[in-house]
């Protein structure tokens, strides 16, 4: 018999809006072959039961069961972590930065690291190391920097299909002010473009990675490399990715370089880049003006507190971006971030958020300032799915969106949450109602704090087992 169906059951968490936790307990996703969730069935008992009713015609030996359960255990399926901003290829750099700031880090750490990777078999053992990674933090989404070079950046997407991630992979575009031994010229810059564009497209043709337009920064981007880019994500309706006012002297460099444009933002809108698929990463430093003009392009941000706070860059006005509806979601930023786990991010996210809202006197502000552990959670999963326009996609449990999920395990032989008798929850409606639910956001807030990867239990993407913690674990 072929395998139509598989049949997930346990206690689903996720957070469908910003601000917002859905807790189905004892609930059954059916998902279909090509990893579509078909049907969702909550307050269920019997998931085999679920899928025949469903589906009539199915024999029971047609459908697969995955039984999460134990009313009583701490274990819950969460959507797959998105990280909408990951350098794959400095990953081996994670940790070491120094007490440097962003362009002296560039030239000190960054640059030799990624021209490195122009070796075949540095650049594999690298890119295998950094998706077994991110893949055992739950990270189903990610969307990568690779380096300048095409034949290294089409090998990262040929591992990422082999290991199962869903990924954007962009090809760093640079011609200007960068190491004579790290940069392109715009005619050779162009040629490598398409090279990784056309191979990902047309040869390797899985519809989980898609290329992505990446001019690294202004700074390194002619402006004629910048139009043909701007160009190109139009012509072709690819997503483009980039950095934008991240660091103060940054800012200072691209006044000196760009004296034609009133501000950073317009340097990138100029050379027409800033579409609704454009995903800006930090944002630390923008005007009243320029956030008015990303949401008027529809622009996506990145927010990477983690590496924000590592590089000394400044604190992301997180809360006025999405006040203003800009879809913000998470990055890790490896290498200028430490962490490839998208869970240290969101505890960082709601950390500086708590310092920014130090700032402000008015109490009612302070609180508006604050972002909650559902908050993070949020641009965690479906924040990032939205910012990286695949909102209708992944990101949160949904009939018709892909099954990319963890099984979180807040009760393994080992460790670092300690879940007491009393903070257990039987997730399921009680006749107190309202005392499952404040355990179970006790729980999501322990995991936030407390938890890491060996939380992680599990992990699917389009409904592909791509991780199990123990190792041996099905
Ligand atoms: N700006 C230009 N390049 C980079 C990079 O590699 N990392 C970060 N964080 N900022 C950049
Ligand atoms: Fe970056």
């Amino acid at each position: 018999m072929i395998l139509k169906l598989t049949v997930y059951h346990g206690n689903f968490v996720d957070t469908p809006s910003l601000g917002d936790v859905r807790i189905r307990p004892q609930t059954t996703i059916g998902v279909g072959t090509d990893g579509k969730i078909l049907f969702i069935k909550e307050k269920s008992q019997d998931p085999l039961r679920d899928a025949l009713d469903f589906d009539q015609t199915l024999q029971p030996s047609e459908v697969a069961v995955v039984k999460i359960s134990g009313s009583q255990d701490g274990s819950f399926f969460f959507p797959g972590f998105v990280d909408t901003h990951v350098h794959a290829s400095q990953y081996p750099n994670a940790g070491i930065f120094g007490s440097s700031t962003l362009l002296d880090w560039l030239q000190t750490y960054t640059f030799p690291l990624e021209a490195s990777l122009k070796d075949a078999d540095t650049a594999r053992a690298v890119y295998n190391r950094v998706l077994d990674r991110t893949l055992a933090n739950g990270t189903t989404t990610a969307s990568y920097y690779t380096t300048i070079d095409a034949a290294s950046s089409n090998l990262m997407a040929r591992i990422c299909a082999e290991k199962g991630q869903r990924a954007f992979i962009g090809k760093v575009c640079m011609d200007q002010n960068s190491p004579d031994y790290y940069v392109e010229l715009f005619k050779e810059c162009k040629h490598s473009t398409r090279q990784v564009v056309d191979y990902i497209k047309k040869e390797l043709k899985d519809e989980k990675i898609q290329p992505v337009l990446t001019p690294r920064f202004a700074p390194s981007c002619s402006r004629e490399l910048m139009s043909w880019l701007g160009q190109l994500a139009h012509e072709e309706d690819l997503n483009v990715q980039t950095h934008l006012s991240e660091n103060l002297a940054e800012l200072e460099l691209v006044a000196e370089l760009f004296p034609e444009c009133e501000n950073y933002s317009q340097v990138y809108d100029n050379h027409h880049l800033l579409t609704k698929k454009t995903l800006l990463a930090h944002c630390v430093h923008l005007s009243d003006k320029e956030i008015e003009l990303l949401k008027l392009r529809g622009c996506g941000v990145s927010h990477c507190p983690i590496s924000n706070s590592s590089l000394a860059s400044g604190e992301c006005r997180v809360r006025l971006l999405l006040d203003n509806g800009i879809n913000v979601g998470l990055g890790t930023d490896l290498s200028g971030g430490y962490s490839s786990s998208i869970l240290a991010v969101a505890r960082q996210a709601l950390l500086v958020s708590r310092h920014l809202a130090m700032k402000e006197t008015d109490a009612k502000k302070q609180e508006h300032v604050n972002l909650s552990v559902e908050d993070v959670l949020f641009l965690a999963s479906l924040g990032g799915a939205q910012a990286l326009s695949l909102g209708s996609v992944v990101g949160s449990f949904e009939v018709n969106k892909q099954f990319d999920a963890q099984l979180i395990n807040l009760d393994p032989v080992s460790s670092n949450v300690d879940v007491f008798e009393w903070q257990r929850t039987s997730w399921n409606d009680s006749p107190k109602e309202g005392e499952n639910q404040k355990l179970a956001r006790n729980l999501l807030a322990k995991w936030l704090f407390t938890g890491d990867d060996r939380n992680t239990a599990r992990v699917w993407v389009a409904g592909r087992l791509v991780h199990s913690y123990p190792a041996s674990a099905t």
